[in-house]
């Protein structure tokens, strides 16, 4: 499922990201380009990065 519409970036690539050791939004950021275009992503990015941390 698609979490960033603007740079196509799906769930599974944000969990992959937090299991090479992404733990912030500015890691996120850098890493798959989330939440730089529109911003619509962001909440839905740090639920899912919270989640994905708390997983880990
Ligand atoms: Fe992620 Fe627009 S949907 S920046």
């Amino acid at each position: 499922m698609y979490v960033c519409l603007c740079k196509g970036v799906s769930d599974k690539q944000i969990r992959n990201a937090v299991a090479e050791g992404a733990c912030s939004m500015r890691d996120l950021r850098n890493t798959l380009d989330v939440a730089n275009q529109c911003g619509k992503c962001a909440r839905d990015c740090k639920s899912l990065l919270n989640e994905s941390v708390l997983a880990a």
